[in-house]
């Protein structure tokens, strides 16, 4: 008999695992990884702590029937981490699987497009945080360039990959960039979403008067577009859409974690690379996994205890902003964006 799917103290069913592959990343934006915090002397995660791709997907088979449909593989850079599209075959081939997509800053994108999409992968979220060569490189803190990141996008296109852009907005940095990503998401045809500024992580120094609300966003989208909101495309989706009055290609979406945080319909579990369930992204402890694996522990004991982690969730971070006070919050290129 299939066993009753959780659901946890608010309510919410588990149904989108969110798997960091590795804590590496080939950028250094501010907003994430300070090159003050993460430069040389920085000591990422040794191979050997690392979930191997069996582990990662004999944990994902052993979620499904706790109602896991949707995967995500994030970061730090999954690109970074070898022979990503084997793992993405192996997911691909979990029954129950019914949707499997990447977030990438699309800097190699373009060299492995064709292997993620004959491997099975659905789609791509790619960042991209400003149009401008110089302010690009400034926030990617390693000088990388936009055109590779389009080109990547380009390639994953022409492979049959669904393609988003997210785009994280900070004040005094790229609000400038909002109408100019606007403009060529709308020509090229893709989906662009507006991440509000977060206080994710201990590292990044944010401040509130850096964050620019969604609501600014969309004055500034509306001085050159005629926009229309649509109504959500699943439960729990995280961006608001809005359509071009003229029909013209590509949605614009909002992702206001801070002035309008969607903690009610969060269905989401992060896993780190080394192993670790999150159910929150602010979360500062994670429960170990890997552990559990390696000591022989049977599957269907892994799957009681987090049906149990999840029955005690009571996560609600971005609900509670400002009540909360000097919490310690684990890094977004640790736990996975
Ligand atoms: P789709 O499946 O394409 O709708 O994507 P998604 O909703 O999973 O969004 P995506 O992975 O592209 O997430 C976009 C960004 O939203 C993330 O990189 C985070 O910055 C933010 N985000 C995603 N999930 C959460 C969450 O659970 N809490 C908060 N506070 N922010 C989130
Ligand atoms: N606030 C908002 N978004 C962030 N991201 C990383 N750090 C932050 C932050 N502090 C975004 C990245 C990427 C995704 C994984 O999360 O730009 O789009
Ligand atoms: Fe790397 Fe993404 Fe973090 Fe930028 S936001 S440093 S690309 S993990
Ligand atoms: Fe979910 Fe935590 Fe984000 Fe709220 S803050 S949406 S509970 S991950």
């Amino acid at each position: 008999m299939a066993m009753a799917m959780p659901t946890d103290l608010l309510g919410r069913g588990l149904r989108d695992l969110r798997i960091s592959v590795t804590d590496r990343c080939n950028f250094r934006c501010r907003y994430c990884m300070p090159v003050e915090v993460f430069g040389a002397g920085h000591a990422f995660m040794p191979r050997e702590e690392l979930l191997t791709y069996e582990e990662i997907v004999r944990l994902v088979r052993l979620l499904i029937p706790l109602g896991v449909e949707k995967i995500r593989l994030t970061g730090g850079e999954p690109l970074l981490r070898r022979g990503l599209d084997d793992l993405v075959a192996m997911l691909a081939a979990v029954d129950g699987v019914k949707d499997l997509a990447i977030t990438t800053n699309g800097v190699l994108l373009a060299h492995h497009a064709e292997a993620l999409a004959l491997a099975g992968l659905d789609r791509v979220t790619v960042s991209l945080d400003a149009m401008d060569p110089e302010i690009f490189a400034r926030m990617n803190g390693v000088g990388a360039k936009v055109e590779r990141v389009i080109a990547g996008i380009n390639c994953a296109k022409t492979f049959g990959l669904r393609v988003k852009v997210n785009a994280v907005i900070q004040r005094g940095v790229n609000e400038g960039e909002i109408l100019p990503l606007a403009r060529w998401a709308r020509t090229a045809g893709v989906d662009l979403r507006f991440i509000e500024y977060m206080d994710v992580g201990e590292t990044n120094g944010w401040k509130l008067t850096e964050v620019v609300a969604g609501d600014e966003i969309l004055a500034i989208l509306a001085r050159e577009f005629a926009l229309v909101p649509r109504d959500p495309a699943y439960r729990g989706e995280v961006a608001v859409h809005w359509r071009h009055t003229d029909g013209g290609a590509g949605e614009i979406g909002l992702i206001r974690s801070v002035t309008r945080p969607f903690c009610r319909d969060c269905q989401r579990l992060r896993l780190s690379a080394d192993g670790k369930i999150f159910t929150c992204l602010f979360a500062a402890h994670g429960h170990d996994l890997r552990g559990l694996l390696r000591g022989g522990m049977s599957e269907s004991s892994i799957r009681d205890s987090v049906a149990a982690i999840w029955m005690t969730r009571s996560d609600r971070y971005s609900e509670e902003r400002g009540l909360t006070q000097d919490r310690s919050k684990a890094e977004m290129s640790y736990l996975g964006g």
